[in-house]
């Protein structure tokens, strides 16, 4: 892998147009923490399972009265604060948690954050590639206008059965950034890499709180996507393999990236041990080993972890690989501005993780909203979170969200 840095850091416009990306990005949690310890002990098998073989620390758990909006509006506020809303015609709210069949989740958010009028508002659903179709949806809006701005939030809850093997991949995050012309984080380059084939791999029915998978394929599903939306990307204009310096994977769990680098070294010619591998990516691991899969999220969440790591990445290419099951996956390339470092948030993330309050396995258990959704048109949730944003309950059949 190449460290040094592009010619032209403005590399990502197409040709004759302004260069386009993310201005801001941030993240939000649920209220509570879950350790794998926990679940290996009742499982009576070992951590290490958990902790190296899946790469996963803890996952985060919503309260009863949070969701995606409520997590998704905490993301978004920050970028609100720090940016205004000037500019903001669209809200793209990526997730595949979806709270109602018929309206978006975006225009609760809409409401909480008392967002202008004058806004387009729609959620987009691809599984975990939701939030990547946000993104380049939000691509195409500013090309055709470089003085609008895109909010994009991607939110998800990931529930698996307990006693199953997607259990301990479980997870809750919601990322929120601002897409716009000359952005300073990240410009993304025109070439695409696309690839879309009908797999049974993963798929939650309408009536499940819970994901079905099969888990061994959706790994292999996982793994053939990638060859083919690389193909895909080199034969539509890409830059080669050597000329990325850092990959940022969706991390259902953070080894399955490091399964994906080494098969995409070997698609290139280059091929990567396992632990090379792992190297190459532990700087965008942080966030998702101890939050979780957050399916739309996740993948923000790698590049997150690598721009506020200790990594000087200013002039380099990230090249960004988004699997969602089902299935779609994406490749592309974006650059990393110079003055990217003052847009950064380390330390509030770093307190985000902080203030979740850990639960042992039977508060775990309790949290568990089990396997089918329950059909109640009236219900009050107990105040728990500390989030500025709750879900309240459920009034004939309506939700209600409120600040805290
Ligand atoms: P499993 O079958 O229970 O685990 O679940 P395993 O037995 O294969 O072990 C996992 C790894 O731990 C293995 O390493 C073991 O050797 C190792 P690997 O061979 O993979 O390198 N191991 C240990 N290591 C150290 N010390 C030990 C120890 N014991 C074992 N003591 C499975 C694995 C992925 C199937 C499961 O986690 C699962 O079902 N997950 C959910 C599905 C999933 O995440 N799939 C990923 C691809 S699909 C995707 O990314 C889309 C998704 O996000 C949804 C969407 O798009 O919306 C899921």
């Amino acid at each position: 892998m190449s460290t040094e840095t592009t010619e032209n850091p403005q590399a990502g416009a197409a040709h004759g147009t302004v260069p386009s990306g993310i201005q801001d990005i941030a993240f939000a949690t649920g209220h509570y923490s879950f350790d794998l310890a926990h679940l290996a002990e009742k499982q009576d098998i070992d951590v290490n399972k958990y902790y190296i073989g899946i790469g996963q620390e803890t996952m985060s758990l919503t309260a009863e009265d949070e969701d995606t909006v409520t997590m998704g509006a905490a993301a978004a506020q920050r970028i609100i604060d720090r940016n205004g809303t000037e500019g903001i015609r669209t809200l793209l709210f990526a997730t595949e948690s979806g709270i109602d069949q018929s309206k978006s989740a975006g225009v609760y958010v809409h409401g909480l954050l008392n967002l202008p009028r004058e806004v387009r508002t729609i959620e987009t659903k691809m599984a975990c590639y939701g939030g990547i179709g946000a993104l380049q949806m939000a691509l195409g809006i500013v090309a055709r206008n470089p003085e609008e701005k895109v909010l994009v939030i991607a939110s998800d809850v990931a529930r698996y059965d307990v006693d199953t093997s997607g259990e301990p991949t479980q997870g809750a995050a919601a990322v929120a950034f601002l897409v716009q012309a000359n952005p300073d984080i990240l410009a993304i380059e025109p070439a695409q890499g696309v690839y879309t084939l009908d797999v049974q791999d993963f798929w939650r029915p309408n009536h499940r709180n819970t994901a079905l998978v099969d888990g061994k394929f959706s790994v292999g599903a996982y793994l053939d996507a990638l060859v083919g939306a690389w193909n895909d990307y080199r034969a539509h204009g890409g830059v080669g393999f050597d000329d990325i310096n850092w990959f940022c994977y969706h991390q259902p769990f953070t080894k399955m990236a490091v399964k994906a680098h080494v098969r995409l070294t070997e698609e290139a010619g280059t091929p990567l041990e396992k632990a090379e591998a792992a190297a190459a990516l532990a700087p965008t691991f942080g966030y998702n080993k101890q939050l979780g899969n957050s399916y739309t999220a996740s993948i923000f969440l790698g590049f997150l972890a690598l721009l506020d790591s200790d990594e000087e990445i200013a002039g380099q290419r990230v090249g960004f690989f988004s699997y969602g099951s089902g299935a779609v996956s994406e490749f592309f390339v974006g650059v990393i501005q110079p003055d990217y470092r003052d847009h950064l948030r380390a330390e509030e993330h770093q307190a985000i993780l902080d203030a979740r309050e850990p639960v042992d396995y039977d508060q775990y258990r309790a949290l568990h909203p089990g396997t089918m959704v329950q059909p109640l048109d009236n219900y009050k949730t107990q105040r728990q979170t500390e989030s500025p944003f709750r879900f309240e309950g459920v009034d004939e059949g309506s939700r209600i969200y409120g600040k805290s």
